[in-house]
């Protein structure tokens, strides 16, 4: 019987069954979740996370042996996982078995574009059918669920965590939000080959104050509805079986015991029936916050509030629930209520009719080359053309002799892969060097130069503990000689490409950054290599906008590439030959430098908008390249929009339609976008916002008719001034186009 063929009420009476039967240590165990760690051989634990790599297991092991223990996480082998599985269903004389979960965030062993990459292909399709792939890989190892879609909204670069979602806007991030849930979970918890989605962190995490990753978030209640709650909902209405809390104090509540998000918006408002995990120590950490004065009481308000998992390293605060039960702290209704949710969750996993792995499938799964086209697909529609002056892409393989390839980032199989993986395979790696190697033919020659160091960390990463993070300049590396033959080799080229951006561990968690610029001598480089004249292609790996104003203006084109994954250069090499056309989108706007942070489109008009470009005096207050950008090799003309019918009830819907044509001479794709904007009301309200897009592909000379349906939905708002969502009667402008500053094209009456 597969979780999914399981009815409510079977489930429930299931569950009930097994909890009238358990002890309050035993149903304090089951909303454990320990880290199970497991390092390469000859990595150290960073000495900072206070971490006995000897003990913690020990610990968790007795925890098994008790029953204990609910859920682990952080295992990745299928031999390891039933090893433990067995433990945990023999040590418990309920035969509870485990749930493992792990953060596949952008692929297990096959590895695709990091989030905001996926995000920047503005395309549902390609997000899920990949996030797809990621569920299949990580179920046949044995993992059942994953930390992810992180669906935080991030308006401040300065933010590492920005790589992990889906950028600046609530209704793009929403639309990923549902694809990425609907890839991993399919279509029902317990679905086959599928795992259950968490989305994360609930909420306002983006927000850490300047942008320092854990640090405080105060955020008004107009934003909090408006802008950060969405994508969370489209996750819920997904069908998203988990949601997990977020470290930081939000409005000066820690948001891992705020009552208010888990139990009146999550549960009462959206329905959610799933279960809540804390982040990693958060329930611990409530007494760090200065919000509970010992474990006890941290453990009891963090379940109260609707925590219903505490996910830990060791020593977990849910551990005295039964004392916090005896002296009154914690209900023990609240207790029981999280136990159902969490096995009622394994039970429509279908963990307990099958809890086990098939260790030889999983092999051959983690193999499967279609995962890997999956991956080099998504890479290819992820990418950005933020330039191309004069069509100098595509490059044309057959007109050149040599092409030159510059900066570390081109060679580094690691930094190809981007943050938060850990089970990949850096032999199959395909970093761009190998890809223009691959592509460009016997006739070119292709060379190589790093032309400058690798650049550290000031503060070390807690994640180059995990094998391999850390990138490294080669033996007897000479910084001088080695820019010296970057230049030469730029000269004696017909074209060059330089790769610049962010190594990979410098964006993600715990990577906050004060600065956007290109780091080390990255710029110094490139100036030096467009300034021999050569024809020179700008690629950039990024989470994140770095400040890239002197490319802009001096670099003849710029794509923006991410950190594309496993078949990552073979992705590039295709757009940079023309086999396939750029088509992704900017997901955020792109400031010119950090001291515009936090930069968004859709800010209100508010007083003196005539001056809004100029609100600076020494520095344009518009983007470098705004929301919604990105060139193809194709050229859109939009036709004259017709938007129907000129006027409409409250709760009527009207038709934008619009027709695009491809005027170029090669197929390619354009995310055609609706913008609107509420032209007055009871709120001000912003310029535009995007309420809806469509990413399409027109062969060269061909058009294409896009509709989009603005109803009730788009125009609605939540009002600060009457704390509730709202509907208001007046006139919206209609804008349509390819990026965030497209035309007017109609404009319609609300009435009341
Ligand atoms: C992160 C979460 C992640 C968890 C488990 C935390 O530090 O904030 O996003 O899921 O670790 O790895």
């Amino acid at each position: 019987m597969s979780g999914s063929s399981t009815s409510h009420t079977d489930v429930t009476a299931r569950a009930e069954e097994l909890l009238a039967a358990m002890t309050p240590a035993e149903k304090a165990g089951q909303l454990t979740q320990y880290f199970f760690f497991s390092l390469p051989e000859g990595e150290a634990v960073d000495p900072a996370l206070g971490l006995d790599i000897q003990e913690q297991p020990r610990e968790v092991d007795a925890a098994l042996g008790r029953g204990e223990v609910g859920s682990l996480l952080f295992m990745t082998d299928p031999a390891r996982i039933n090893q433990l599985q067995r433990r945990a269903i023999e040590g418990n004389r309920h035969g509870i078995p485990l749930l493992f979960g792990f953060d596949v965030i952008h692929g297990l062993r096959t590895i695709l574009p990091v989030p905001i990459a996926l995000a920047a292909s503005w395309d549902p399709a390609t997000i899920e059918r990949g996030q797809a792939v990621a569920a299949r890989e990580a179920r046949s190892v044995g993992i059942r669920w994953t930390f992810a879609p992180m669906v935080d909204i991030a308006r401040d670069p300065r933010w590492g965590r920005m790589i992990e979602g889906a950028g600046e806007d609530p209704y793009l991030g929403a639309a990923v939000a549902a694809a990425q849930v609907r890839g991993f979970q399919g279509d029902a918890l317990g679905a086959a080959e599928h795992i259950m989605a968490g989305p994360k962190h609930f909420a306002g995490y983006g927000y850490a104050i300047g942008g320092r990753d854990y640090d405080e978030v105060n955020l008004a209640d107009a934003e909090l509805f408006n802008v950060v709650l969405p994508p969370f909902e489209a996750a819920i209405r997904a069908g998203a079986g988990n949601v997990m809390t977020a470290y930081m104090d939000l409005n000066g509540i820690p948001a891992t015991a705020s009552h208010w998000l888990f139990t009146d918006v999550l549960r009462t408002t959206w329905g959610f029936d799933g279960f809540v995990v804390s982040d990693a120590n958060a329930v611990r950490n409530l007494t760090t916050h200065g919000f509970a004065p010992d474990l006890p009481a941290a453990g009891a308000r963090a379940l109260a509030a609707g925590t219903d998992m505490e996910m830990v390293i060791t020593d977990p605060a849910f551990a005295h629930l039964p004392e916090a039960l005896e002296s009154g702290l914690a209900g023990s209704a609240d207790l029981d209520a999280a136990v159902l949710r969490v096995l009622e969750a394994k039970i429509r996993l279908g963990l307990f009719d099958d809890p086990y792995v098939d260790e030889d499938r999983a092999h051959e799964v983690l193999a499967d080359p279609q995962h890997r086209e999956v991956a080099r697909v998504a890479a290819e529609r992820s990418a950005v053309l933020l330039k191309n002056e004069d069509d100098l892409l595509p490059l044309d393989a057959a007109a050149l002799d040599s092409i030159a390839v510059i900066g570390p980032l081109a060679a580094s199989k690691r930094d190809t892969l981007g943050p938060w993986v850990f089970d990949f395979d850096l032999d199959e790696t395909v970093t761009v060097l190998d890809g223009i190697r691959g592509a460009a033919g016997d006739g070119v020659r292709v060379e190589y130069a790093q032309g400058v160091p690798v650049v550290q960390r000031t503060f070390p990463s807690m994640f180059d503990m995990f094998g391999g993070n850390r990138p490294e300049d080669p033996e007897g590396f000479d910084p001088d000689a080695a820019f010296a033959e970057a230049v030469r080799t730029a000269t004696d080229a017909d074209v060059a490409v330089v790769v610049v951006g962010e190594w990979q561990n410098m964006i993600g968690e715990a990577a906050s950054r004060s600065s956007l610029d290109l780091p080390g001598r990255q710029l110094e480089l490139l100036e030096a290599v467009v300034a021999t004249g050569t024809p020179t292609v700008v690629l950039v790996m990024n989470g994140r906008p770095l400040d890239l104003r002197w490319a802009a203006e001096h670099a003849p084109a710029i794509l923006d590439v991410w950190y594309p994954g496993t078949r990552g250069g073979e992705a590039v090499a295709n757009l940079l030959f023309g086999t396939t056309s750029p088509g992704g989108k900017l997901p955020f706007s792109w400031p010119r430098t950090v001291g515009q942070v936090p930069m968004i489109y859709a800010h209100t008009r508010s007083h003196e908008p005539e001056n809004q470009q100029r609100r600076y005096w020494d520095e344009a207050s518009t983007p470098l390249f705004p929301f919604g950008h990105g060139l193809s090799y194709g050229r859109f003309e939009y036709g004259a929009a017709t938007v129907e019918p000129a006027s409409v009830p409250l709760d009527g819907t009207v038709t934008v339609a619009v027709e695009v044509t491809n005027t170029g001479d090669r197929t390619a794709d354009e995310v055609v976008q609706l913008y609107l904007h509420q032209r007055h009301g009871t709120a001000s309200r912003p310029v535009r916002e995007l309420k809806g897009f469509q990413r399409v592909t027109v062969e060269a000379g061909a058009s294409t008719r896009v509709e989009f349906e603005v109803g009730p939905d788009e125009r609605r708002y939540w009002n600060a001034a009457v704390r509730d969502h709202v509907l208001d009667a007046s006139a919206f402008d209609v804008f349509v186009g390819g990026d965030s500053i497209a035309p007017q094209v109609g404009s319609f009456e609300v009435t009341a």
